[in-house]
This record gives C-alpha cells, structure tokens and sequence, in this order.
C-alpha cells in the first residue's frame, strides 16, 4: 500500500505556512510544491520549506508527485483555481469558505465529481476533542428535546488587518465579513451539531469598520429543522475579543464549548466517560478571539490533513466533505439575504428579494 499522499498548496499567503507545517508533521502526507501567482511568494515559500515552487499553475499541475492540492488562496479566487485542479485530477483540501457563494460551491462539488477527485472543505475546529465529544454526546441522543442553540464570535480585528492584503473585506473577493471570514467555523459546528435552520431573521452592521464592504458584525435568530430555537452572533469590531462560544441546551442536558474548551458540560445521566471530558476538554489548545489573527496552531489541520489522507489512500470515508462546506456557506449567504429583506425569512419557502451575484 501506498504510504504517503504528495501535496502541493496553491497560494503561498499567511494559512499557506500552517499547511505546510500541518503536511509536514500529518506522517501520511508529503509537501512537495507550492504556487503562487506572484512569483516572489512562491519563491520565498519554496525556500522555506525546501520544496519546488512554480510560478505558472500549468507547470504546477502538470507535476505528477503532486496528488492533492491545498487550496490557500483568498476566498473568491478558490473556484478559479480548484475547477483547473479538478480537471488535472488532483485530491481538493480547500480553505474555508468552500467559495463566497452557493453557485460557485455548486460547480467546485461539480467539477471534484466529474473528474473522480476527493473533495474536502478546511474547517479545522471539527478535528478538536472537544467536538468530537459533544457530537458523540448529541448522537447519543444525551441532550434530550433540541431546545437552544447558540453560536456568538465576537472577535476583535485591527483596520489594520483589512488593510493587510487587498482582498480583505471586499465583495468581490472576501465574500462576507466576520459571518464569511471568521464565524463561519462555529456554524459549520452549530449546524453539524444542531442540523439545518428552518426560518432566518437576521441583521448585518458595521460598527468599527466603516471602510470596508462587508459587514463588521451580524445578528441573526434562527429555527431549526429539528424545531430548538438559535442565535448567531458575529463581528470584528468588539474589543479585545473573546474565544467563540458556542452552547447546545436540551431537555435532558447541555454543554459550551468556548474557544476549543468544554466550560460546562452537564446532562441528566452522568455517563462513566463525564469526569475525564470534562478534565480533558477544559484544557486550553490556544484559539482565542483577539487580533492575533494568525495566532493559529497548526494541531486541527494536522488532524484534518491525516483523515483527508487516509481517505485518499486507505479508502476510509471522507470526514468533512465538499457538500459540508457548501453547507455553511449557504447558511451565512441566508443570513444575508434576510438582513437584505429586512423580515423572517423562510428557508423551506424562499421568499422573493432581489439577489446579488455573492448570495445566490
Ligand atoms: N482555516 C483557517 O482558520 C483560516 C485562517 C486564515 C485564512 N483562511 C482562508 O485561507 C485563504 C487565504 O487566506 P490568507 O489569510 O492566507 O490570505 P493571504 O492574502 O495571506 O494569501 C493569499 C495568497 O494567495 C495568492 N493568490 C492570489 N490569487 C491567486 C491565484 N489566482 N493563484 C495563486 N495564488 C494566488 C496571493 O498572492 C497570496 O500569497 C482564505 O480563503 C481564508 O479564508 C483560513
């Protein structure tokens, strides 16, 4: 059997260097080559982590040692990027958001399917123990009647940082603001925990970041399929920024996870593994909300690298799929689309209002 899987990471930015730190220590994985559209990143990162760098994608994709690729480049150019990837029959790992809108995501699950590659959408925090131990609780069933769900980000970021790269907080390119960009790890986790909303009443503002186009902070409650009530909180702009929160509450139990933590963690049955969740999961693994952006160690893609690559080489099913990614994705384009409306809007039955392009 095959033992190690070679990659190649398409954008040579800031996440690109946890990619190659998570590659490099997955023991399943081999880094093998990175490109970048402009020639002095590629170059630099190529150095960096002794590996070849390409300065054209055709030269890139044309290399057989590279079987998967890591997709880091900013979020609206990731379809522009997988589409060609796809078709030179490359394994897609693709950083959060799958793409800025639902269409885009459509024809990147599309293009992985028609070329017979596996497809894998980057959200990190899915690998943590603490969600481990919370979606086995709730598939357990633990929590009893779903009432109360909620996810709150209230992150601080510097003008600096939307000044950082000429992508940051844009339509066309960053797609969102702290829904698209920052919150949208903890509802991927809301809606893996909690299943898909129903009805969506939400608001977006800009309270910090007035130079920006996208949103600075969003609100939104939320019905669930399975009938528990929710909230989404989001936003850069509350100083100094707190670890996400994110709490399931049923009738027979609850439990928070703030940043990578399990702060509480109650049910009305104490099962025999309780004690040891709640020692293991409290211990901090280093997320916070403050303006450290890239404070972010590389433990979850490490993690997520492993199980991609397993599925690749050892056929075992794919954790976090194409389909995931759209998921979330979908979710914060509603949240938009009823802020836009001004009313509920419901999911079951979609309401008509004008549109634009990054929602649909
Ligand atoms: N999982 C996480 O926690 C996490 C954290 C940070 C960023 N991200 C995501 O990673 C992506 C990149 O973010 P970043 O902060 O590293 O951005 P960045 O601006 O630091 O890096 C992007 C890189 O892509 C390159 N690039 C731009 N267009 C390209 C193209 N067409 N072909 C090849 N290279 C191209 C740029 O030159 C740049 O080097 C975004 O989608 C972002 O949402 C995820």
């Amino acid at each position: 059997m095959k033992q190690k899987l070679g990659f190649g990471i398409i954008g040579a930015g800031a996440i690109a260097a946890v990619h190659a730190e998570a590659i490099n220590a997955a023991g399943n994985t081999v880094l093998k080559a990175v490109y970048d559209c402009d020639p002095t990143k590629s170059t630099a990162f190529g150095r960096r982590f002794g590996i070849k760098s390409c300065t054209h994608l055709a030269e890139f994709l044309a290399d057989p040692a590279v079987e998967a690729v890591s997709i880091a480049t900013p979020s609206g150019l990731h379809r522009e990027v997988v589409l060609p990837a796809a078709r030179a029959h490359k394994h897609i790992l693709c950083e959060k958001p799958l793409e800025i809108n639902v269409t885009r995501c459509d024809e990147i699950i599309a293009a992985c399917e028609a070329n017979g590659v596996m497809l894998s959408s980057i959200f990190q925090t899915r690998f943590s123990r603490a969600v481990e131990a919370v979606k086995q609780a709730v598939d357990a069933g633990r929590f009893g009647i779903p009432v109360y769900a909620g996810a709150e980000v209230c992150w601080y970021r510097t003008p600096a940082y939307y000044l950082s790269a000429p992508w940051r907080g844009t339509l066309a390119l960053d797609g969102g603001g702290a829904l698209m960009n920052q919150a949208i790890h903890t509802l991927d986790l809301l809606l893996y925990f909690n299943g898909d909303v129903e009805e969506i009443y939400g608001r977006t503002a800009n309270r910090l970041h007035t130079g920006i186009e996208v949103e600075d902070t969003a609100a939104a409650m939320v019905r669930f399929r399975n009938g528990s009530l929710g909230t989404i909180v989001a936003s850069t702009a509350c100083a100094p920024g707190f670890p996400r929160r994110l709490e399931l509450n049923g009738t027979r139990g609850s439990a928070v996870i703030e940043g990578d933590r399990i702060v509480r963690w109650i049910f009305d049955e104490e099962f025999p593994g309780d004690a040891d969740i709640r020692r293991t999961c409290a211990e901090p693994e280093g997320l916070q909300g403050g303006a450290e952006n890239m404070n972010i160690d590389f433990e979850g893609h490490r993690r997520q690298f492993v199980a991609f690559a397993d599925a690749v080489l050892c056929g075992r099913p794919l954790r976090l799929s194409g389909s995931d990614g759209r998921r979330a994705v979908a979710l914060i384009c509603d949240v938009y689309r009823a802020a836009l409306s001004g009313r509920p809007i419901s999911l079951s039955r979609q309401e008509k209002t004008e549109v634009p392009e990054r929602m649909r």
